[in-house]
């Protein structure tokens, strides 16, 4: 198997260290700009911007030493999930990921062949791709449609005739904020039972959008939803997500990850989050909040912006966008730039944190862009 990979199959690449798989040798990462953001407002991946609750961090801080000791135990936090949850789902149905970036990794690994083909939108979340890309596999990504970015439904339905291998679903999809109607999803999964159709709801707290109350996985084996703790709960920083599906799809994704992936910190930090929800429910209102409030200054102030569902929105400067993005930086506020990304290149994404949060946004953002008369 490796004995044909030699520098000839790689002319462009040295011959002085061992040769990957074609696929990887030709991939570009995903990467994202993480250093030195701590001590800055950080509107620009979409956390939690306050922390978790502090029930997260008591429990934490009084992990024994013989807890750091020994491999992580996962007992009664699929059970912890599924109460969290409040539905009639099997612990075998809930699967247990480094954060969500590793069970999407995982469904590539045991879903994913070379030549098959994964279908998707743009612009999305950035990892689906070099997860396909890694698998050696074709992607269709199908653009958002219109000024408002909507869902584009029919480019989908007709490409799932062609049997994608998977299809990927960001609902509400980052960066557009695009929402799609959980019965839609379900009948996109309905009518392609060879599809894989994984259903990336992230944000779904900011929209109540799930299709996990609706779904029945017995007669729809193929849908696969990804919840995580990162963005709503605060324990990005800890990594823990779950694939919630047919317990024979969990089992396959769960064969490609190693025995101890998610470390005792983060169960740790789990059990005590899954059992604040209140705290959860009440910063994501607050988010909610600030939202509007925010679209609400954007719109009298006449600044080209798109929002819909999740904890952000898009910003079109009238400057330089990159220009923009530093002198905000400058100023301790971090945004991410969509430079590049189909559709929406020349916006800014801007995260939404509390009102106060967001008032030191849009007071910077207005001296930056001289919106002040
Ligand atoms: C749509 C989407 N999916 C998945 C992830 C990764 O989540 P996690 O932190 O649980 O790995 C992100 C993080 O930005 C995201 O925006």
């Amino acid at each position: 198997m490796t004995a044909d990979r030699t520098a000839q199959d790689h002319p462009s690449s040295q011959s002085s260290f061992p040769q990957p798989r074609p696929e990887v040798e030709s991939l570009h990462a995903y990467s994202a700009p993480l250093e030195g953001r701590r001590p800055m407002l950080r509107l620009d991946f979409n956390e939690n911007t306050i922390g978790p609750s502090p029930q997260v961090v008591e429990a934490l801080r009084a992990i024994p030493a013989d807890q750091i000791a020994i491999y992580p135990e996962y007992d009664g936090l699929r059970e912890a999930v599924i109460t969290n949850l409040n539905l009639p789902l099997q612990p075998e149905q809930v699967g247990l990921f480094n954060g969500v970036d590793a069970a999407i990794h995982a469904i590539f690994h045991a879903y994913g062949d070379r030549g098959e083909t994964l279908l998707t939108t743009s612009p999305t979340f950035g990892y689906y791709t070099p997860c396909a890309q890694m698998q050696g596999m074709a992607i269709q990504a199908i653009p958002y449609e219109g000024a408002a970015f909507a869902f584009p439904l029919e480019p989908i339905r007709h490409a799932l005739n062609a049997n994608p291998r998977l299809l990927l679903i960001c609902n509400p999809n980052n960066p557009t904020g695009t929402r799609l109607a959980p019965q839609q999803i379900l009948a996109l999964a309905a009518a392609a039972p060879q599809t894989l159709v994984v259903v990336d709801e992230l944000y779904e707290a900011f929209t109540g959008d799930s299709v996990l109350p609706l779904a029945d996985f017995s007669s729809l084996p193929n849908l696969l939803v990804l919840r995580s703790l990162a963005k709503t709960a605060g324990l990005a920083g800890l990594r823990i997500g779950f694939a919630i599906g047919h317990a024979a799809v969990v089992d396959r994704i769960s064969r490609v990850t190693g025995p101890y992936d998610i470390n005792s910190f983060a169960v740790t930090a789990a059990f005590a989050a899954l059992k604040d929800q209140a705290y959860v429910d009440g910063y994501v209102a607050e988010v909610i909040e600030a939202r509007t409030w925010m679209a609400e200054q954007l719109r009298v102030a006449g600044v080209r912006h798109h929002v819909e569902g999740g904890n952000y929105l898009l910003v079109w400067p009238q400057r330089d966008p990159a220009e923009v993005d530093q002198e905000l930086r400058a100023a301790g506020i971090l945004v991410r730039a969509m430079t590049g990304k189909p559709l929406i290149d020349g916006s800014l994404r801007v995260s939404i944190g509390t009102r106060e949060q967001m008032r030191r946004f849009w007071d910077a953002y207005q001296t930056i862009e001289a919106l002040r008369t």
